[in-house]
Order: structure tokens, then C-alpha cells, then sequence
């Protein structure tokens, strides 16, 4: 059977103020610490994604009371524990879900079979299971540790980890396991990657302590700590905001304001990447809400030109390479993205569907086994040519990467399982359209 696909193509300049859906991390991390907190959490402006709902759904089977209380707004009443599930937790599409409650389940004594989608069922879960059963977790699954899985949880002894590969995800698992650990944990990160667990564990009332020294970012946390509730203000996510101001950076005309947008460092690589591109890209409206720093941004159209990305900057935008991707189809000469392998292990293999999508678009790709290389079309009037159906392979970023470039191509371009945007960005197109792009069925 073939899904119903969707198809972008050119039509006049977008132009309007919109807001970004709430934070995709800081939406799991909220519920999953108000399920293991005492007391009542409040969360205003989460995100009402699938990803998201299927943690909420899963934090309830942990024995949390979950409500929700209108638009965005979500009560969760935690017991300071989890109990064991009474069925399959199920992740859906995932990473974060699955990869953080683990972590958060692993020092309690219970049992928890964990399974997913196609795509998460085939992703790699030992980057978590290592380290939690260096803690002392057991698990019996299939081979190669992907889902399903059923993880045994219990006593758990410290572990000071020096992550292997930058992962926020990795990194959360094992400060949650801390918690109930003898002893707490400890993770050293060689790089920075967003910080969001590390300060809602603070809002929540943990001891945490974080130590820049040469050879990484200590991060430290005491054990036997019970987190008490907090109230929560999801702000806009970065990685959403980034599809209407890319598609205003590249259609001509155009000029959109995303508000309330999460201006965290740890997660701005991309709009640094931009401006270094030329966007004209600015932030009005600076404040800080809910502990983190938010803004306005605005895009206008602009001429972009090609740039050698740092790969250090990687984890500060590591959702973001498939957009950027896209924008530098638009760009005049070539830019370089290297340092991506973790790419390949995301909802799908990015590096790989991307280039395959753009190169369908009559764009010049480079695929390297850790990069990719888009030389961009521009040249006077001249626009990427569009007119292909792309595989999507249900990534939720792989589609709307490639709808935003259809939106400025020369023809259209279709997108094979559009049905997956809802996993992070529900009413992508009806917010697409409200600015003016042509979107359809
Ligand atoms: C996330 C971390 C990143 C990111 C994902 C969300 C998080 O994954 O790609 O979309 O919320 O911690 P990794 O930790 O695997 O890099």
C-alpha cells in the first residue's frame, strides 16, 4: 500500500508571525521527572506531538496520575517512584522516550519490556544498556540490544562515564539512573550537547554539579535524591522554528517571525550556521522563561552562500543538518558537514536520505561515511529544480526538510509519509499555509 504522500510547490513569499510547537526534549524531560517527583507537576505549552504522547502515556503505566488540562497544558502527579508497568511500554517513533526512561526505570525494582516503531526497533540501544549495566541493570533482548527489550531494574551502584559519542540521551539515562544509585553518578562529556536534564533536575530540586575542566564537562549528581515537583513552561523548539525561518530564508519575499523560541546555546548551532551563510536571521524580544534563555526570531529572504561547518558544533544542532541540508541546496557554492555519523543512527539514516532526496531535487550531493557536501545552485535566477518524490523512510525531518525545499524549487516535490510530522511538529502544514505556502495533498 502507498501512503498518501504531500506536495510543496512555489507559490508567492511567506509572510506572518507564527509560534513553534513546544520543546520536543523539554517535553519528555518535564514528564518523565514529574513522574518520578513527589507531588503535582505542572507543564504549560508541552508538546502535544506523538513522541511525546506516548511518554505521557508511558509514564501513567509507570504509575504516574497524568492529565491532561487543555492546549499544551498537563498535570502529572507523581509518587517520588515508578512501579512496574502492567504492559509493553511502548516508545513509538522515539529515542529520547525510550533511551530516558530507561534510565529513570533502571533504579527501581520492577520489569519493563520497552518496544517501538519499525524505525526505533531498529536503533541502537546498547549506547544506554552499557552503562546502566555497568550500574547494575540487567536486560534480555535481541541481539545487538535493539527493542523489544525488557530491562530489570533494581539496586544500582555509581558510575563516573565519559560518554563515547556525544549524546544527550545517553547522558540523561545515566543522571536519572544516578538518582536511586549508591553513590549517585557521574558523566563526562568530552562535548557539550544540550543541557536540558541537568537544569530541570535543578527546577526539580536535585543537587547537581557541572565542572568545565579541560578534558570535558563534569557533571555530577549525588544518589537517594527524590525530586520534588515543579511547575513547568515548555518554551518553542529550536528544531521546529528552524522549518518556516529556513523556508523564508529561501523563498523570495519572504519574511516570518517565530516567537518564543528556545535560544538555549547548546541547541543554536544552526542559526549561528546560517548567519554564517549570510541569513539575515535576527532575535528580537531576548528574555528568559522557565530557567532558559527565549526570543523571537525572524528570517528574511536572503542570498545564502556555502560554508564549512565545524564539526564541534554538531551536537549544538544535530536535528538541524537535515534543513540545513536543504538551505544549502539554495546556497551559491558548496557546504561542507562532516563530523554527522551520528546521523546515520537517527529516525532514519539522515546522511543517506538526504542526499538521495536532494540529488532527486537535481541538487549536487556528496555523501562521505560521516558527512555530506550539498553544492548549492545558486546562481543568478537560478533555483533548485524540484520534481521528485521522496523517499522519507517515516522520518518526521527528512519530510519537512524536503517539503520547505519544495515550497522554493523550481517544481514541486512530493514527500512519501507525511503522516510522521506529527511525531514532532503536529499542524506543520496548516502552519505552512497560514504563511502562504502551497502544500497539498
Ligand atoms: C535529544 C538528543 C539528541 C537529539 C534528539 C533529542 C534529547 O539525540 O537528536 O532528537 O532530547 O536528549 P542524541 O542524544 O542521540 O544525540
Amino acid at each position: 500500500m502507498t501512503a498518501a504522500g504531500l506536495t510543496a510547490r512555489r507559490a508567492g513569499p511567506l509572510r506572518g508571525r507564527i509560534r513553534a510547537p513546544g520543546d520536543k526534549s523539554i517535553s519528555h524531560r518535564a514528564l518523565i521527572l514529574g513522574a518520578l517527583a513527589q507531588g503535582v507537576t505542572e507543564i504549560e505549552g508541552l508538546l502535544e506531538g506523538e513522541d511525546v504522547l506516548r511518554t505521557a502515556q508511558a509514564m501513567a503505566s509507570f504509575g504516574a496520575k497524568v492529565e491532561r488540562l487543555g492546549d499544551g497544558r498537563w498535570k502529572i502527579e507523581g509518587r517520588g517512584g515508578l512501579e512496574e508497568p502492567g504492559d509493553v511500554v511502548d516508545c513509538g517513533n522515539s529515542g529520547t522516550g525510550a533511551r530516558l526512561i530507561m534510565g529513570a526505570a533502571a533504579g527501581y525494582e520492577l520489569a519493563a519490556t520497552f518496544t517501538g516503531d519499525m524505525s526505533l526497533r531498529g536503533r541502537p540501544m546498547r549506547r544506554v544498556l552499557n552503562p546502566l549495566s555497568e550500574m547494575g541493570t540487567r536486560w534480555a533482548g535481541r541481539s545487538g540490544g535493539r527493542l523489544p527489550l525488557t530491562l530489570q531494574g533494581g539496586a544500582l551502584k555509581h558510575l563516573s562515564y565519559r560518554l563515547p559519542e556525544p549524546s544527550a540521551q545517553v547522558k540523561s539515562a545515566v543522571l536519572l539512573a544516578g538518582l536511586n544509585a549508591d553513590g549517585g553518578a557521574q558523566v563526562i562529556e568530552p562535548e557539550p550537547t544540550r543541557d536540558h536534564t541537568e537544569r530541570m533536575l535543578r527546577a526539580f530540586g536535585a543537587r547537581i554539579e557541572v565542572e568545565d575542566r579541560p578534558d570535558g564537562r563534569y557533571i555530577t549528581l549525588p544518589g537517594g535524591q527524590v525530586l520534588t515537583a515543579a511547575k513547568v513552561r515548555v518554551p518553542g523548539d529550536p528544531s521546529s522554528a528552524a522549518f518556516p525561518l529556513v523556508a523564508a530564508l529561501v523563498t523570495p519575499g519572504s519574511e516570518v517571525t517565530v516567537e518564543g523560541v528556545l535560544l538555549n546555546t547548546l541547541r543554536t548551532g544552526l542559526f549561528t550556521t546560517l548567519r554564517e551563510m549570510g541569513a539575515d536571521l535576527t532575535v528580537s524580544n531576548a528574555r528568559e522563561e522557565g530557567g532558559e534563555q527565549v526570543g523571537d526570531v525572524t528570517a528574511r529572504h536572503s542570498a545564502l552562500r556555502g560554508v564549512v561547518v565545524p564539526p564541534e558544533r554538531a551536537p549544538s544542532m544535530i536535528d538541524e543538518y537535515p534543513i540545513l541540508a536543504a538551505a544549502a541546496a539554495f546556497a551559491e557554492g558548496p557546504t561542507a558537514m562532516r563530523g554527522i555519523g551520528e546521523l546515520r543512527v537517527k529516525e532514519s539514516d539522515r546522511i543517506a536520505l538526504m542526499a538521495a532526496g536532494l540529488a532527486a531535487c537535481g541538487a549536487q550531493v556528496e555523501e562521505e561515511p560521516e558527512g555530506l557536501i550539498v553544492v548549492g545552485a545558486a546562481r543568478a535566477n537560478h533555483a533548485v529544480a524540484g520534481g521528485a518524490r521522496v523517499t522519507t523512510r517515516g522520518d518526521h525531518r527528512i519530510a519537512m526538510s524536503h517539503l520547505v525545499l519544495g515550497l522554493a524549487a523550481d517544481a514541486p516535490v512530493e514527500v512519501d509519509e507525511p503522516g510522521m510530522i506529527a511525531t514532532s511538529f503536529p499542524g506543520f502544514v496548516e502552519l505552512m499555509r497560514g504563511l502562504g505556502g502551497e502544500i497539498e495533498a
